[in-house]
């Protein structure tokens, strides 16, 4: 697929089929988050993929977190059990979860700027899906940022989990986008 296309036709899909995706195609998506620019080389990225039966480990995780969240908000206990069962769910709305997340620098400009790496790293995973013909759709959430979530995946005080990016092959028409051009958003410096 040329790329002009490929960046314009891309689109976020949440409903995804079941049909495993073949390890190959996964791993060439996260060989082209690698490709992304990343200043002074400090490839801040981690993945972690969630599979098949491996996606109970996220699923736990998130089934957790909602209910400590639950349990901050001060939900009864049939509300609760309905959010983490909700949330449990989630982790298997696609064949594929890929959580990416951010080590953070050695300042707080560098991890600022680790964080545009890891975005870009995840804008070439989505690209690069779309091209071999899968969906995917980046979430994030509350979730993203719950401190049971963070020690799920190990993080430091200043990493992130930057994406959580289900992918699988789309079961859903394509939506139309949306976007003001470019010329409502560009202050041109001219000679
Ligand atoms: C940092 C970030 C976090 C996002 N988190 C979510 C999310 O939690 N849930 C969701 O439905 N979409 C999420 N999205 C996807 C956007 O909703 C999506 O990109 C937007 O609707 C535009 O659609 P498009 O990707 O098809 O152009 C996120 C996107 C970014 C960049």
């Amino acid at each position: 697929m040329e790329l002009t296309e490929a960046i314009q036709s891309r689109r976020s899909v949440g409903r995804v089929k079941q049909d495993p995706v073949p390890k190959e195609l996964i791993e060439r998506i996260l060989q082209s988050a690698v490709h992304a620019p990343n200043h002074r080389i400090t490839e801040p990225w981690t993945f972690h993929v969630f599979t098949g039966r491996g996606r109970g480990e996220l699923a736990r995780a998130r089934a957790e977190t909602a209910r400590l969240q639950a349990e901050a908000e001060g939900e009864d206990e049939e509300m609760a059990a309905g959010r983490v069962s909700r949330e449990r769910k989630k982790a298997f709305r696609a064949p594929v979860v890929i959580a990416v997340i951010c080590t953070a620098g050695r300042d707080e400009v560098e991890t600022l700027e680790n964080y545009a790496a890891c975005a870009a790293a995840v804008q070439n995973m989505q690209l690069t899906a779309h091209a071999l013909g899968l969906a995917s759709m980046w979430r994030t959430g509350a979730m993203a940022y719950h401190d049971y979530m963070r020690e799920f995946f190990g993080l430091g005080e200043d990493d992130t989990i930057v994406a959580f990016l289900y992918i699988g092959y789309p079961d859903m028409g394509e939506r139309p986008r949306r976007r003001r051009p470019a010329s409502e958003k560009t202050v041109w410096h001219e000679g």
